[in-house]
């Protein structure tokens, strides 16, 4: 979900919608915006994109001052009644509201139970608690910080009142919010890029803090309503990064950049000698722990399996890789002296914070690997790794997850040098032959096209198998063609097809094998025989070319630690041209977001 709000001289809708569309890719189930003006306040709400909003809203209104949203629903069905703004029973206050109250029903029997509610969502029990509040008798602001100390769960809100057409008042609780200084206007946005249009000054909002947003001014309180005093930060985010250019999909930039975001992480990470130097203390912190634990959810998680190869193999520390959500209802007995590393591309996804919380609780050391500074995990752990690949605007992650392989290659690279383990890796070399690699790889869509047509065009299922390290690919290869084609898709080790999986192979089930590894390719070629015996249509991503193979897509030559860095980009592409030849929307598939920011 997304949060815009803008109060100052120029018109707010077109700023308000501006920044909408900048957040649509995190949630577009539906829209809403209010607007205030001396007439009161007007609320416009749709169901789909920011586009049929923009078309529902009465050219004629006119104010100043308004706030947004786009839902990716939780509580109650994408309609147009559970869009927000929400507002309270005699229309005096509208809200809009990230994240989800986990005592809705209690508070609704509590403090609600002579009022009707319109819609099924937690949300306007906030709103109609704050004027239950007001009619009790307390200011607008103290009945705002009353309805969040009763509170318990996750939200970022932006609330404005008829009767004030000057101020917005904001609260923030595990959910992202920032507060936006402009010169005699302020705004408030869920993430900087939102607003980057209008300036780069933002005030970082804590957990249990609310802000009082006016044209000239902006006060930050703790939710007992002492003032809160910080400077703001300068958002080193470009404008132009957020920008599709003349590319008919942002999933198809963001695969090109790949050879690119290979050398600026070497760069960011060079240090004076030439060679890869890790902060000190992460360093100190990797060397310390006898186990680390990864944790991190949808691709991140599949990158974290890579990284588990490697820094075992590289790094000789044993790694697990958990998915945070299970992780945190269910942990593992740890070691003695366990180091969290979290991944998460936006650094927001509350299943991955939520881990971080119980861990820091505990005492343990945390790391988080992150493509967004100043984002919720990165503040939150002990240290920061960046991945340094730039916005990420597509749903389905591409850059940001051979980003994060990239990134843990060098960890592991750095921890093998610290603990004078012997190893002939030139990490910076190798990493810069990927990027050529990867050069030839995006130069090949026309095969990928091709291909992804003869294998994916009409069917319902695919395979992608794979062993040791192929089979993690190949289920990052799978989650990224179940994600934007719908085509339902898994990733297999190879070795147990047979086990199984097998009985749904049918005349023309495509089944891709990824074969980079020398002492498993063997067995890889096997398994594909056996499934095309038994009519599968079969292809094979190797660096190895062979006569008898139907298909093939030859990988260049790269290091056998770093294959899946250049087996991920075709898998990309072919899902990417599978997507578009069934006509799906693919940097906004259907029931998905790009930052879960709820557990
Ligand atoms: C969402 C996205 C996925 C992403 C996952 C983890 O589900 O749709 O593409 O992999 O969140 O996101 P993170 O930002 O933590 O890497």
């Amino acid at each position: 979900c997304g949060i815009v709000g803008y109060i100052g001289n120029k018109e707010a809708k077109p700023i308000l919608l501006e920044g909408l569309r900048k957040l649509e890719y995190r949630g577009y189930d539906s829209a809403g915006i209010a607007l205030a003006n001396a007439d009161g306040v007007h609320v416009y709400k749709e169901k789909g994109r920011i586009a049929a909003l923009a078309d529902r809203i009465d050219q004629e209104t006119f104010a100043t001052m308004g706030i947004g949203h786009t839902r990716w629903a939780t509580h109650g069905k994408p309609n147009r009644e559970n869009a927000h703004p929400h507002q309270s029973a005699s229309g005096r206050f509208s809200l809009v509201h990230n994240g989800v109250i986990d005592n809705y029903e209690a508070l609704r029997n509590e403090y609600l139970a002579n009022v009707t509610l319109i819609s099924e969502t937690d949300t306007e029990v906030i709103v109609q608690m704050i004027e239950q509040f007001v009619y009790d008798g307390m200011m607008v602001e103290e009945a705002l910080r009353r309805t969040l100390s009763l509170v318990h769960g996750s939200y970022a809100i932006a609330l404005i009142d008829s009767k004030d057409a000057e101020t917005i008042y904001v609260g923030k609780n595990k959910s992202p919010l920032l507060v936006g200084q402009g010169d005699g206007f302020n705004v408030v946005a869920s993430d900087a890029l939102a607003m980057l249009q209008v300036t780069n000054q933002f005030f970082e909002i804590m957990d249990e803090e609310i802000v009082v947003v006016k044209k000239e001014s902006i006060t930050i309180k703790n939710l007992q309503g002492d003032v809160q005093v910080r400077a703001p930060f300068t958002a080193e985010l470009d404008a132009s990064d957020i920008e599709k250019g003349t590319y008919p999909h942002y999933m198809l930039k963001e695969i090109d950049e790949q050879p690119a975001v290979m050398r600026n992480i070497i760069t960011a990470y060079q240090g004076d000698s030439g060679k890869i130097e890790l902060d000190q203390d992460i360093r100190e912190a990797v060397k310390n722990a006898d186990r680390l634990y990864i944790i991190a959810c949808g691709t991140s998680f599949h990158a974290g399996l890579v990284g588990k190869q490697l820094l075992e193999g590289i790094a000789k520390v044993p790694t697990e890789v958990h998915i945070a959500s299970e992780f945190s209802y269910n942990m593992p007995l740890l070691s003695e002296k366990p180091l969290f590393i979290f991944i998460s591309q936006s650094g927001e996804t509350a299943d991955s914070r939520s881990v971080l919380v119980q861990v820091k609780k505990l005492g343990y050391p945390t790391i988080t690997l992150t493509n967004v500074q100043g984002s919720t995990l990165s503040r939150e752990a002990d240290h920061t790794l960046l991945l340094h690949a730039g916005p990420e605007i597509a749903v389905a992650s591409t850059k940001a997850y051979t980003a994060q392989i990239a990134v843990l290659t060098l960890l592991a690279v750095d921890v093998a040098t610290t603990k004078d383990l012997h190893h002939d890796f030139d990490v910076i070399h190798e990493l810069s032959l990927v990027a050529q690699a990867m050069e030839v790889l995006v130069d090949q869509k026309e095969l990928m096209e091709h291909l992804a047509h003869n294998y994916f065009e009409t069917v319902r299922n695919a395979f992608y198998i794979g062993r040791g390290i192929d089979y993690y690919v190949c289920m990052e290869a799978a989650l990224k063609l179940k994600e934007i084609s719908y085509i339902q898709a898994e990733g297999f080790a190879g070795g147990e097809l047979k086990h199984g999986t097998i009985a749904l192979i049918e005349e023309g089930t495509p089944v891709i094998a990824i074969a980079t590894q020398s002492h498993v390719n063997g067995s890889i070629r096997s398994n594909l025989k056996e499934v095309a015996a038994r009519g599968a249509n079969t292809c094979i991503i190797s660096m190895e070319s062979t006569a008898e193979d139907d298909d093939q897509i030859i990988l260049p030559e790269v290091h056998e630690y770093l294959t899946p860095l250049v087996a991920a980009v075709p898998v990309q592409l072919l899902a990417y041209y599978a997507a578009l030849q069934r006509d799906c929307d693919v940097d906004k598939p259907r029931n998905l977001a790009k930052s879960v920011t709820v557990e």
